[in-house]
């Protein structure tokens, strides 16, 4: 899951090609590189490391051409290192690429064989090398490529220059996505529609399979049997001012900030509020009897949340696995399941993997994804759409909320077709989910005495998240959130089961996390909380007002608002991403860019 950007361009590209891999740059941020056409022959700069590396390196070395192609990557193949950074280059053939080559070791023995000698660790050094060796037979570019293509297992985007062709970039895609722009006069192609956001928002998306060439006069499209093909020119909003940091240090930072915004835009489309009630999100849901959620991460979090609302309000069954078992797993799916894929950037590869496989079964399938142009949502049969905008952070937090929120909404328009709610309880939860953005923002107000707790919990070397119902994925999401942006780690455990194990863990050191808004559940908490009082744990307790009265003695305690249950999930996620987020302040910590991370994970 790298990032990559072409333009042939009517002046010189190289700022905008920097431009453009800022934007891209949380699909990976090990190494970074450019390469342009300068006087006939292609040159190339690479980094190690973020943009401003390869920025400090053009300030050196500046390259000054109109045809250019750009790449920031996440290591595959290869450690993070100059050599390894994209563009790779063999004979004429200069690109970069996305996505894994899986056959590329044979290829690779091959093309040593034939006298190649490679310079990289990666995968994509062999496209070049394969492109080269065919352009030898006397090909032209694009037979070349499409002969390159055919050999390839595995996924791509590519973008490519040749030596010689001085107004042409080429592209290609399988398995990772990749777009073409129509600008004036000049063309591009690019990851992701964000990534040629600030140059044109006429965007054509191309289909599994195609092949294109970009020069002055516009693209040519190739399907995978090198027929020429038409995909359609929209117009879609490139969004492009979101993606500013504004007065925040961090867009994580902003983004938690946004979440009652996000979580207001999203909920638009879901409920009614002239009328109280909900709106179809374009499913027959008394034709479902079971629901399949799959996602990954995060994602799979707001599914497990889901599943406590559909099975309750809804009497759905639903089932939510997470997309990288089931795939493989060969579920048993009756006609009568609809599918529904949870992602924030539509784009997951084991997430879109495991939507194919319910399609190509004849199961339904939905997909709730905020990047509406994605794969994904183009080829789900229902689109349920969040409007959280960008979201740029690598932990996601606004996508989580939004996520949260339209289940919450489409599980009670669920229960209402399926008349285990009357109009009168429909009315009385719509009105409840349109307090949330409210009580969100109220939830963020606890920013001062998170900030203050999270200095001590930035000491601590394991940390442990409770909660039941609900609040037990909430407890899964909040130590993913601490251990990916603050490198400590942390488990996320179902209340209950402490005693069955856990309970070993907890001494002097260890902070508890324990989510417990007063619910049904809250005494039963409470006793987990003087088991582990007794046993000299320290607790954090996130609750509400009536539960912080109820804190054992010695608990640090975060008061959120008090809320129903329906939306609680909703709610103390705010104070949960916030403790993240200042311990990795107080750590140090690079908290956009994650070590090891990448926003979009678009390879298995
Ligand atoms: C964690 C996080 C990831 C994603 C996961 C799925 O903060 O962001 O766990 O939730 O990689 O990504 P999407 O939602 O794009 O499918």
């Amino acid at each position: 899951m790298c990032g990559i950007i072409g333009i042939v361009g009517a002046a010189p590209v190289t700022d905008r090609l920097i431009d453009s891999l800022k934007r891209l740059e949380y699909r990976g941020y090990d190494s970074a590189g450019v390469a342009a056409v300068v006087d006939g022959h292609v040159e190339r700069r690479r980094a190690k490391g973020k943009i401003r590396a390869l920025e400090a390196v053009l300030d050196q070395e500046p390259l000054v051409g109109t045809v250019g192609i750009g790449h920031t990557r996440w290591a595959t193949h290869g450690a993070p290192a100059e050599r390894n950074a994209h563009p790779h280059r063999a004979g004429r053939v200069t690109l970069v690429h996305n996505g894994i080559i899986e056959n590329y070791a044979e290829l690779r023995e091959e093309l040593k064989a034939k006298g190649h000698t490679f310079e990289s660790d990666t995968d994509t050094e062999v496209i070049a090398h394969l492109l080269d060796h065919t352009l030898d037979s006397g090909l032209e570019p694009l037979a070349a490529l499409k002969a390159t293509l055919d050999r390839l297992t595995g996924a791509y985007a590519l973008g490519i220059l040749i030596d010689g062709e001085d107004e042409l970039v080429m592209g290609a895609r399988r398995g990772s996505p990749l777009v073409v722009g129509h600008g004036q006069g000049e063309m591009f192609i690019g990851s992701d529609a964000l990534a040629v956001g600030p140059f044109t928002n006429r965007i054509t998306y191309l289909d599994e399979g195609d092949y294109v060439a970009i020069d002055h006069r516009g693209a040519r499209i190739f399907d995978a049997a090198g027929a020429p093909v038409t995909r359609p020119e929209r117009i879609v909003s490139a969004a492009a001012a979101l993606v500013e940091k504004g007065n925040y240090r961090h867009f994580m930072e902003k983004e938690i900030h946004d979440q009652p915004d996000a979580c207001q835009h999203t909920l638009s489309a879901y409920v009614d509020a002239v009328n109280a009630a909900t709106v179809s999100p374009g499913v027959d849901f008394t034709k479902v009897d079971r629901l399949q959620i799959v996602a990954c991460g995060t994602a799979s979090y707001a599914g497990m949340i889901a599943r406590y609302l559909f099975e309750r309000l809804a009497d759905l069954p639903c089932e939510v696995e997470i997309a990288s078992e089931f795939r493989y797993r060969q579920p048993a799916l009756a006609p009568g399941a609809l599918a529904l894929a949870v992602s924030q950037s539509g784009e997951t590869a084991d997430t879109l993997a495991a939507l194919r496989w319910c399609k190509t079964r004849g199961i339904q399938t939905a997909a709730l994804v905020n990047n509406h142009e994605s794969t994904m949502a183009r080829e789900a049969d229902v689109l349920f759409p969040t409007h959280a905008g960008p979201e740029i952070g690598v932990a996601s937090t606004k996508a989580f909320t939004s996520q949260v929120a339209a289940l919450t909404a489409i599980a009670v328009s669920a229960a209402r077709q399926r008349g285990r709610i009357d109009a009168h309880e429909e009315a009385r939860l719509a009105s409840i989910l349109l307090e949330t953005p409210r009580l969100i923002a109220q939830a963020i107000a606890t920013e001062e005495t998170v900030r203050q707790i999270a200095g001590d919990i930035a000491k601590a070397r394991d940390v442990l998240y409770l909660g039941r119902g609900a609040m037990f994925p909430l407890a899964l999401e909040g130590a993913l959130k601490l251990k990916e942006i603050s490198y400590i780690h942390a488990e996320g455990y179902a209340a209950g089961e402490l005693k069955h194990g856990p309970i070993a863990l907890v001494d002097e050191a260890t902070p508890i996390i324990v989510i417990a808004p007063t619910d049904e559940l809250f005494d039963k908490t409470a006793s987990n909380m003087s088991e582990v009082i007794a046993r000299g744990g320290r607790i954090v307790l996130i609750t509400d007002e009536a539960g912080a009265a109820h804190a054992p003695e010695g608990a640090r305690v975060i008061v959120a608002p008090a809320c129903d249950p329906v939306i609680a999930p909703l709610v103390f996620a705010a104070p949960i991403q916030l403790l993240a987020y200042y311990v990795a302040v107080q750590k140090g910590a690079d908290v956009d860019q994650p070590r090891n991370l990448a926003k979009s994970v678009t390879v298995e």
